[in-house]
């Protein structure tokens, strides 16, 4: 039994005709098999060697129109692949489980955009894979936007090469604010203590370092903290793929900042760049009730748009 291809208005044809993401629909029932539609699991179990070749090529694909109904069916989705769970660490924003190897997306209010990144790409160990499923679609807005991220670093050396190879050469670094007491309005809501589980600033320094990978905490005196990471650089090779894997912009004015590895800033034009080949290249993805997304946690970045209420979308992370 084969998945049938579909296609979604807003996808992109990426270089060599590949399209972002790759859309599967449900195969038509077979001729023993009456009107009952089989099961996405069933389905993936039997051709799981054969999507992951095709997530490589892809780096995303959108199962559609399956009529995965809840989180513990998404979470069933999830184990037909086969990847081993990937625990949360170092989310610093606000998910909660929903069901066996399920949280919660980022709970940050609808009206805030979160800015492209790669899943955990600050901790030291991230996830290869990140799995969307949508309990709820928003009303208005609230679409996932995904990114392939070879095609940003392509771009990005295309457009501003001396920019790129200056960072390459001496690396960058940033900062994430984390905030004097546990917040629920904000992107990034956790305090430091939260964060590392302790309120001594050494062993939470010493833990920051070996999860985190940063290279410092600096402990402000009202409680705040921000956690430095770099110089690093951005750029990262996956198999054959040469992809921009540390987001350059901040997924909100002021919770993250970053300059050159000298100190010195960032120049505008960069940053321009950078947004607008974002802006051009992005797939926003219409969430449809029953929708699961699969994307190469390694080769594409996610987004969310700003949406109204309510809004459900789950998500599962892979090793
Ligand atoms: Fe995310």
């Amino acid at each position: 039994m084969e998945f049938v291809e579909g296609k979604i208005a807003e996808e992109k044809v990426l270089g060599g005709g590949l399209v972002f993401p790759k859309t599967f629909i449900p195969p038509p029932p077979g001729p023993n098999e009456g009107s009952e539609m089989r099961s996405l699991v069933e389905l993936i179990r039997e051709r799981r060697e054969w999507l992951s070749e095709v997530l490589v090529q892809h780096s995303a694909i959108l199962f559609r129109g399956f009529g995965v109904a809840s989180p513990e069916e998404f979470g069933r989705v999830v184990e037909a692949f086969g990847w081993e769970e990937m625990p949360y660490f170092g989310a610093i924003s606000r998910t909660k489980m929903a069901a066996k190897r399920v949280y919660t997306a980022n709970e940050a209010p609808l009206h805030q955009p979160i800015f492209f990144h790669h899943e955990m790409s600050s901790v030291k160990e991230f996830p290869s894979k990140i799995f969307f499923f949508c309990a709820q679609p928003s009303p208005q807005g609230g679409e996932t936007s995904i990114l392939p991220s070879h095609i940003l670093l392509e771009k990005m050396e295309d457009l501003v090469p001396e920019f790129v190879s200056k960072l390459q050469r001496i690396g960058y670094v940033f900062q994430k604010k984390m905030p004097k007491q546990n917040e629920t309005n904000t992107v990034i809501c956790k305090t430091w203590r939260w964060l590392f589980q302790t309120d001594d600033e050494v062993e939470a320094q010493k833990r920051a370092k070996e999860k985190l990978g940063c290279s410092f905490v600096r402990f402000n005196e009202d409680g705040s903290a921000e956690i430095v990471y770099g110089p690093l650089n951005p750029i990262k090779e996956f198999g054959e793929k040469r992809v921009w894997f540390h987001h350059l912009v901040d997924r909100n004015e002021g919770d993250t900042a970053h300059s050159f590895g000298d100190g010195t800033p960032i120049p505008r034009s960069a940053l321009d760049a950078y947004r607008t080949i974002v802006s051009e290249n992005c797939v926003d993805i219409k969430w449809q009730k029953g929708d699961v997304l699969l994307v190469d946690n390694f080769c594409a970045q996610h987004g969310r748009r700003a949406g109204d209420a309510p809004r459900v979308v789950l998500v599962s992370i892979c090793k």
